[in-house]
Parts: structure tokens; C-alpha cells; sequence
């Protein structure tokens, strides 16, 4: 089979690791891919947002098997226009994935379906939101509905801080289109357990437990980012797999079913749990990144075999088996990043790390070097038989490879 990745971060380049090693897997292509993809298969320059090239690029190179890695060419409908041409597809329609696109739909799904949530209200003009916060504590999260690159929750302290981030959001278009309309959110407390699904509209398996770091700085310090190192399985879950049954997955496949959603995939639910209760905090429609590359190190099973299952509503027919070892990715960044940063920083040391697997992120070749090109440039990634040794192992490695401004948290799987 010829397999084509959509994609060019870490995430893609676990996705592809684990399609690599698959027998049935005999070609494998990225549009655009990394250095670390280009190891293992062949990258193709390209933009994922630029749906009629890759339907193009399908067809002249007779892809059997298109896998979409970043939510935007989902929402923008590559499953739907690759479908509609005769070709095979992982990931959700375009109708399906605005469960991500936009929270103010994503937030009405869950509550017509029953599914636990924070209260919210939808506001779509500025003065309605400013008056909105009064049926609210503090403090209160403000979400842009649309994409917006991990930058669209905006946890408030006070009331002045709100309506700051409202002015910015509604009538100053710092996130463009994506803050036009918001969601105003009950903060909740707990811990966040990242739980990703395979889904094909009429079965659901969830995949082991995952813990992301989404704060900048040990401790859980400093801006959000995209995630800064996982480990799985989560360390803090206790056994509640029944509950999340029962009170999530549950509610969520018969919602789909009801509203007729054709939802072939991954889904990623951010669920906040506290005192044996899950609420949902968000959905995305694609595999998370750095989740996947610790989940997808455990999984036992062929992965394109799982995927190809889903896309053909399949999916109860295989069986989704799990490494019983731990797995931790601890992310190398720029320094400066989530904000701005150099690129173009020489990497060393990359064939000195023992034991581990490196999942390229924001990287690229030039005149022979590895170079940084990302805020998060590499995925250190290893397996271990607990979260002790799994770290250790990640943690050696860090040290061996360099880069000017590289910067890491240390008490990933901790906390
Ligand atoms: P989201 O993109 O909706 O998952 O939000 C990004 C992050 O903001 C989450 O991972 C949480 O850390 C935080 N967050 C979002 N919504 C809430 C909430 N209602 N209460 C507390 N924290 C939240
Ligand atoms: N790590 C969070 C995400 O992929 O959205």
C-alpha cells in the first residue's frame, strides 16, 4: 500500500514511524513531511492547506491511503473532497471536525447529548460578552470559538483582565477571525487527562491514557504551548474507565449517531477530572501532539491496520492491543517559544542519544546540518518499564543533544 501522511511535526512523524513498520505499508510519502520523516519515507514540499494539490498529488502518485495529521486541512474538508474522488481517507469529515473548529458548536453538542461540561455561554458582540461575565467567579476562561493555534483559551483572574481580553479578542481581531464569536467558560478545577479515541461512527476504542504539560515552565508555570513532554500512561488516572465510559464515550457515540455525524478518526478528549468525575473540557478531531508520540511508542497492534478499519467503519473487527511498558516524549524547544524565537540553529549530538527514539518537530536540512525551524524542534521520546526509568531515559538524551537556546522542562510525568 501506498501511504500518503498529511503533516509536518512530531505528531506526523510518530504517525509515520508507526506505519513504517507495518508489512503492508510499501511506500510511504509526506506532504511536507521533516528531516526525521525523510528517514523513513519520501517528503513532498507542499502546504496542508492547500486541499486541491494534495487531491492532485493522490491521484498522479496512485496514493492508497491518505492519513491527515493537523486539524486545519480537516476543517477545510481534505476527507471529504479525497472521499468524494474515490479515495481513502483517516480523519473526520469537515462537518465532523468542527468539534474543534468552532467550541460554541462543540459546546452545544455536548449539551443537547448530555455529555458533562463547564457551564458556558455563547457571546457574539462585544457588549453582550462584557455583560455575560456578571453570571460568572472567578476566575473565568474565555475561548475564541475558531482555530486558533492553541492561543484561544484565556484563563482570568479578575474582571479587568476579562474584559482586556475580550477588547482584544472582539474588537481588536487578535486572533482574526477565530475570536468573532467566544465562549465564556465556568473554570474548572482538577487534573487534565488527554484521552484519545479511535472512532469510525459506530465503535469506539480508546487508546491508553496520556499526561501532556501544556505550561511553558517546570511547575506548571508561564504561558500555555502546544505541550512540552507526555507521559503515559497518565500517572495521576485511577481506575475510572467504566465512569468515562459511561459518563463520556457513551453520550458522545450516541450524539454522533443522532445528529448523523460521520465521524471516522481519532478524537481527542481534554477531560478535567476531579473526585472520580470527568467533565469535558474540549474535543479535537485528530491525533494530539506530543500525546501521540508517547501513546503510539505502546501500541502493540499494526497501526495502518487499525486505521484502514476505521476508515471502512471496520473498527470492531481489530484488536487494539497496548505495550504493558510506560512511555514518556519530552519536547526540545527554542528559547522564547510559545512567543517569537531564532530559527536556524545548528543541532548536535543527535546520533549520540542511547535509547531513545527522536521524533523530529520544527527541524530542517540545510547544506548537510539539522537545524532548528520551530518553537518545538525535537521529540525526545523513550519506553521503560516505569515512569522512573522512562524518564531517565529522556532526560540522558537531553543532554547529549544541543542547540543554541534549547530549553526543556525537567519534571515531566511529576506533575
Ligand atoms: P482547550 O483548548 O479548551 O482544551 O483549553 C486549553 C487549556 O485551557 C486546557 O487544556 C486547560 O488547561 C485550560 N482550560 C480550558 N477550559 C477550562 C476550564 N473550563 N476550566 C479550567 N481550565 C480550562
Ligand atoms: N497537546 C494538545 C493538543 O494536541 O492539542
Amino acid at each position: 500500500m501506498k501511504v500518503l501522511v498529511i503533516g509536518s511535526g512530531g505528531r506526523e512523524h510518530a504517525i509515520a514511524y508507526a506505519l513504517h513498520k507495518s508489512p503492508k505499508v510499501s511506500e510511504l510519502h509526506a506532504i511536507p513531511g521533516n528531516p526525521g520523516v525523510a528517514q523513513i519515507g519520501t517528503c513532498h514540499p507542499g502546504s496542508v492547506e492547500d486541499l486541491e494539490s494534495i487531491l492532485k498529488f493522490v491521484e498522479d502518485n496512485k496514493i492508497d491511503f491518505t492519513v491527515v495529521g493537523p486539524e486545519v486541512p480537516l476543517c477545510m474538508g481534505l476527507s471529504d473532497l479525497l472521499e468524494a474522488h474515490g479515495h481513502t481517507v483517516f480523519g473526520p469529515t469537515k462537518e465532523a471536525a468542527t468539534l474543534e473548529g468552532s467550541k460554541a458548536f462543540s459546546k452545544d453538542f455536548m449539551i443537547r447529548h448530555g455529555i458533562p461540561t463547564a457551564k458556558y455561554v455563547e457571546v457574539h458582540q462585544y457588549d453582550e460578552a462584557v455583560n455575560a461575565l456578571d453570571g460568572f467567579d472567578y476566575p473565568v476562561v474565555i475561548k475564541a470559538s475558531g482555530l486558533a493555534a492553541g492561543k484561544g483559551v484565556v484563563i482570568c483572574e479578575d474582571k479587568s483582565t476579562a474584559v482586556e481580553t475580550l477588547k482584544e479578542m472582539m474588537l481588536e481581531g487578535s486572533l482574526g477571525d477565530a475570536g468573532n464569536v467566544i465562549v465564556l467558560e465556568e473554570f474548572l478545577t482538577g487534573f487534565e487527562c488527554s484521552l484519545l479515541c479511535f472512532v469510525d461512527g459506530d465503535t469506539i476504542v480508546p487508546m491508553v491514557s496520556a499526561k501532556d504539560h501544556k505550561q511553558i515552565y517546570d511547575g506548571n508555570k508561564g504561558p500555555n504551548t502546544g505541550g512540552m513532554g507526555t507521559v503515559s500512561p497518565n500517572p495521576f488516572l485511577p481506575q475510572m474507565d467504566e465512569i468515562i465510559k459511561k459518563d463520556i464515550l457513551d453520550p458522545f457515540m450516541a450524539g454522533l449517531k443522532k445528529d448523523n455525524m460521520d465521524y471516522r478518526g481519532v478524537v481527542f478528549i481534554g477531560l478535567m477530572i476531579e473526585n472520580m468525575q470527568a467533565k469535558v473540557l474540549e474535543f479535537n478531531v485528530r491525533f494530539g501532539d506530543p500525546e501521540t508520540q508517547s501513546i503510539l511508542l505502546r501500541l502493540e497492534s499494526d497501526l495502518f491496520e487499525i486505521m484502514k478499519a476505521v476508515s471502512e467503519k471496520k473498527l470492531h473487527t481489530v484488536d487494539v492491543k497496548w505495550k504493558q511498558e510506560h512511555a514518556a516524549c519530552l519536547v526540545l524547544a527554542s528559547n522564547g517559544y510559545p512567543g517569537s524565537y531564532e530559527k536556524g540553529k545548528v543541532i548536535s549530538g543527535l546520533n549520540d542519544a542511547e535509547d531513545v527514539i527522536i521524533f523530529h518537530a520544527g527541524t530542517k536540512e540545510v547544506n548537510g546540518n539539522i537545524v532548528t525551524n520551530g518553537g518545538r524542534v525535537l521529540n525526545i521520546c523513550a519506553l521503560g518499564a516505569d515512569l522512573e526509568e522512562t524518564r531517565a531515559k529522556v532526560y540522558r538524551a537531553a543532554e547529549k543533544i544541543d542547540f543554541e537556546g534549547k530549553v526543556y522542562r525537567t519534571d515531566i510525568g511529576l506533575m
